[in-house]
């Protein structure tokens, strides 16, 4: 079996101090995006590869390492497989001769090209079909009148996937290829040194300055700069960037995890994403990015989402604000189903897609073939500049921060305030009253200081968490606006606590799954004050009626243990009563001691099918 390599992280450094250290670092940075194995590859001063790579986490790679393991350039490569074992052999970097390679994403013909390579006698070390790779560029520069950026780029042409590579050969030092096709790859521009990596988060606090490769680009990196070209080999021009994060959004700034600190930033996060978005004059929204003119923005008539996991949830949510707010028919779907089912693409329906990354592949894929098919699509993305953002007509960034616990909140709750903005724009360009528009804007503006009231209760949500962490499952239930709310809150607990989370619409338990109630199986029940309550109420006494304990999550005491949240307007409370569930989830994965920010079998982003 082939052991592919794809959520993973990639980083690279060209120029005058030892690699080693900037590449463990890196990798450090990029360990959420990947770890069960990594390593490094440097040219060392006498021109000879050093090589270190093993199973486990980057500081297992780095352990024990000699002193003389010094040298420039390199790469490293932090590692989360797919499908294979994870082991020391299939480690990156690999190696063949004098080269070294690091790679994200699938080779799709490794197969075939194994086959040929090992009649010419070569032989591999791992399983991997990267591996391949390591193999075609050294058999392409063992003609000393190619160069390695051309030794590269031939080797790339008999390539079918995606990549995202870096590349050493300690017979050519002084250069470090890199090369992008569907895994990203950003070069940071440093003083009289380079550096690249997968994720600019590698690079805070070597520059600030960076450059993002597009799909079919390779760039050849020394000391003194870099130049980009084509597969084809044409050069091509690049216009550097300024990073808009600092290395301090890539720290857990004193909390215990990133997710930790990644909910307390949440009043911080949403004021953000509304600066300088509301219009007090009209009682609207500014979104500069949506490249959408009002004559446009009337004729949509329905409103497509699309995204993956919690971005889809997110998107659920931003459903119900357009529905509620601008009386347009809108819904939400798995990105990762929609772009399989060969959908029929309307050229009134407005497309939105959801994602943190920028990098799914999944939406990325469904982005294309609605593009493709000439549909209009929107971006509600995180990461500026990301391959989804490119991609898409137009947009808005949620301007929440690095996000990098693999548990997505802040990044769930800018998505539910850009949905809003979005919702009320559209509201107001149509039949939302001026009177709605400043009813919704105030909501908005109150949120920041609402989830401050939810975060001060930690400690009263912790202990529910403990109760509820001595359980094997939980249902997560809740009506209409109530229900990607409950999908959300057993997302969050199921990925870090491991415990088997259920979410279902509340309206539908008595069709079925009410059978499974006893004092065994907990309910955590989202119950706002709104039109539906009483329904709710009823559904709770059905519940309690088998025996069944509640922890609900509302507006005042409606069970044993009632979470209260602040309310806001009713279209609005969702993304408040999200907060708590995600503080429940928090702690109750913390009080059975998992890892939080790497939890088993996830990643990050997801950049393969
Ligand atoms: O980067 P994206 O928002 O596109 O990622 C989509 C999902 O993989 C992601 O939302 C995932 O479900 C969350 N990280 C889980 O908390």
């Amino acid at each position: 079996m082939r052991s592919g390599s794809n959520v993973c992280g990639i980083v690279a450094y060209v120029g005058p101090q030892d690699a080693t250290p900037i590449l463990f670092e890196g990798l450090q940075r990029l360990e959420y995006r990947g770890y069960d194995s990594a390593g490094v590859a440097v040219v060392g001063k006498s021109g000879q590869l050093r090589v270190r790579k093993a199973k486990g986490r980057v500081r297992d790679a780095a352990e024990g390492l000699p002193a003389r393991f010094k040298g420039a350039p390199g790469i490293g490569h932090t590692r989360w497989a797919t499908h294979g074992e994870p082991s020391d052999a299939n480690a990156h970097p690999h190696v063949s001769g004098t080269v070294a390679i690091v790679h994200n994403g699938v080779i799709e013909n490794a197969d075939e090209l194994r086959a040929k390579l090992t009649a010419d006698g070569v032989e591999f070390a791992s399983e991997t079909d990267s591996e391949v790779l390591a193999h075609l560029i050294a058999a392409a520069a063992a003609d000393p009148d190619v160069d390695l950026a051309e030794a590269v780029r031939l080797a790339l042409t008999r390539i079918v996937g995606t990549y995202g590579i870096a590349v050493v050969d300690a017979s050519r030092p002084g250069v470090c290829v890199v090369a992008r096709n569907g895994s990203p790859v950003v070069l940071g521009l440093g003083d009289k040194e380079m550096y690249a990596a997968s994720d600019v988060s590698a690079l805070a606090g070597h520059t600030r300055q960076v450059v993002h490769l597009d799909d079919g680009e390779i760039a050849a990196l020394t000391a003194g700069g870099y130049r980009t070209f084509t597969l084809e080999a044409r050069a091509t021009t690049k216009e550097p960037s300024e990073l808009d994060a600092d290395a301090a959004s890539y720290d857990t700034g004193g909390h215990a995890t990133f997710m930790a600190k990644e909910i307390h930033e949440q009043p911080e996060v949403v004021e953000r994403a509304l600066r300088g978005r509301l219009d007090p004059r009209f009682h609207t929204a500014h979104l500069g990015g949506l490249n959408l003119d009002p004559r446009d923005a009337r004729a949509i008539r329905r409103v497509k989402i699309i995204g993956c996991g919690t971005a889809y949830y997110s998107g659920q949510l931003g459903a119900q604000l357009i529905e509620e707010l601008a009386r347009i028919p809108a819904d939400a779907e798995p990105a990762s189903e929609f772009r399989y089912r060969n959908p029929v693409v309307d050229p009134d329906t407005l497309y939105v897609a959801v994602s943190q990354s920028g990098e799914t592949y999944d939406t990325l894929a469904a982005v294309q073939e609605l593009r493709r098919k000439g549909g209009r699509v929107l971006g509600l993305v995180n990461v500026v500049g990301s391959a989804i953002a490119r991609e898409c007509d137009g947009g808005i960034y949620l301007h929440a921060g690095p996000e990098i616990s693999v548990a997505s909140t802040k990044t769930f709750t800018a998505t539910g305030v850009a949905f809003a903005l979005l919702a009320l724009y559209l509201g107001r360009i149509r039949d939302l009253s001026p009177a709605d528009g400043a009813r919704i804007a105030a909501g908005l503006r109150a949120l920041p200081g609402q989830i401050q009231e939810i975060l001060d209760r930690e400690a009263e949500i912790a202990t529910l968490a403990a109760e509820l962490a001595a359980h094997r499952a939980a249902f997560f239930i809740g009506r209409v606006r109530g229900f990607p709310v409950a999908r959300e809150g057993a997302q969050k607990l199921k990925e870090i606590s491991y415990l088997h989370a259920e979410a279902y619409p509340a309206s539908e338990l008595k069709h079925g799954p009410l059978a499974l109630i006893s004092p065994d199986l907990p309910t955590v029940a989202v119950v706002p004050d709104d039109e539906l309550r009483d329904k709710n109420l009823t559904t709770l006494g059905e519940i309690r009626a088998r025996k069944g304990r509640v922890i609900a999550v509302g507006h005042s005491a409606v069970a044993d243990d009632t979470i209260v949240v602040p309310k806001n307007e009713p279209e609005l409370d969702p993304i408040l009563l999200t907060v708590p569930l995600q503080i429940l989830a928090y702690h109750a994965a913390l009080s059975l001691g998992h890892d939080i920010d790497r939890p088993r079998n996830l990643a990050k982003s997801v950049t393969v099918e």
